[in-house]
């Protein structure tokens, strides 16, 4: 599936992007019940909420038993998020879980930026690296994530951001993590606003003010919210079908996103885990088009905010800006909400 527009996706996951022939590669390798791809078709049909989609992302991360597994499987990602037409991505990576598993994290993650670097030489699309704390690991864990990149320096990380239980260990916890990720260089998001309400999103703004938010859905219930968000130009990077799998949005039918964008907030659409979720970014925005009706000028803006919120330089944003304005899709209606 080609995208009419360059896109960027800056909201993936390392585990949730593997492609599933590198997953049962693993698992043949580490002897795991999902080297036979019903199995873990099985387990993934079983996801409905946060619990049960934590669960399976925790089952498949024992496949990796070395820094060479996470090179080998950087590399298969790189090539396969090109394949599906992508022109760049961020991609979430949790030094903990490796350091859990009783690997070297360090290690893993020069790995990691190795993998990407060989796949992006022979021709697969430029990733970079946010690191991820895990939230219901808490800050002392999320200290040791920057260890990590104070010890590496590796240039591909670009960012640091939460994941994991938003209903678990309380957002202040982690303000000085976010105040130490910036002191560091890093530009930083959260994901918020996703199995937690208004609360929560808002207290991730107030206390850690990230440049951007994972999911951030729960605003649309509040006018205020999204207000402020439209002000601040906060982009928010949602993914349609990870909401409806984990349960907080019970159709693509009935997704906010458009009540979103006719107040104004910055938009850009991610995968989030396409192994997990059946998907690939192109995919979601083709649902967005054949779903909910967006139109043309819907799904350029989409575009252009992806490059907008990448922590890329203003130049090569820049670019891909003027790339995009240079492109003319063919003409579509011209009314002022999403269908256009
Ligand atoms: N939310 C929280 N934790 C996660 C996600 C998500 O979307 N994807 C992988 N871990
Ligand atoms: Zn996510």
């Amino acid at each position: 599936m080609t995208p009419a527009y360059r896109l960027a996706d800056c909201h993936l996951h390392f585990e949730g992007s593997l492609p599933v022939e590198t997953l049962e590669v693993l698992g043949r390798r580490a002897g795991h019940r999902f080297a036979d791809r019903t199995a873990f078709e099985d387990a993934r049909s079983a996801v409905r909420d946060a619990k049960t989609f934590l669960s399976l992302y925790a089952d498949v991360c024992p496949l990796f038993e070395s820094p060479a597994d996470y090179g080998e499987a950087a590399s298969a990602i790189a090539r396969s998020l090109a394949s599906d037409g992508l022109t760049y991505a961020e991609i979430y990576v949790s030094p903990e879980i490796a350091a859990r598993l009783g690997l070297d994290a360090s290690a893993c993650l020069r790995e990691i930026d190795r993998g990407f670097r060989e796949a992006e030489a022979e021709g697969a699309i430029h990733c970079n690296i946010l690191l991820d704390a895990v939230r219901q690991w808490g800050p002392e864990s999320a200290e040791r994530v920057l260890d990590v990149h104070e010890k590496t320096g590796l240039a591909s990380v670009v960012g640091f951001g939460l994941g994991g239980d938003e209903t678990s260990v309380p957002t202040a916890a982690f303000a000085g993590v976010y105040a130490r990720a910036r002191a560091l260089g890093l530009r930083t998001s959260v994901h918020a606003g996703e199995w937690g309400g208004t609360e929560s999103l808002t207290e991730a703004l107030d206390l850690l003010r990230p440049d951007r938010v994972d999911h951030g859905i729960a605003a649309a219930s509040d006018p205020e919210l999204m207000e402020r968000l439209a002000d601040e130009a906060t982009t928010l990077w949602i993914s349609p079908t990870s909401n409806v799998a984990t349960g907080v949005v019970g159709s693509i039918e009935e997704h906010p996103l458009p009540r979103l964008l006719d107040a104004g907030v910055r938009v850009a659409i991610g995968a989030d885990d396409p192994l997990f979720f059946a998907t690939t970014t192109a995919r979601e925005h083709q649902l967005l088009r054949d779903q909910l009706g967006f139109g043309e000028r819907t799904m350029r803006q989409l575009a252009e905010n992806s490059w907008r919120a990448a922590f890329l330089s203003s130049s090569e944003r820049d670019r891909r800006l003027a790339e995009i304005a240079g492109h003319h899709p063919p003409r579509g209606r011209t009314q002022p909400s999403v269908s256009s």
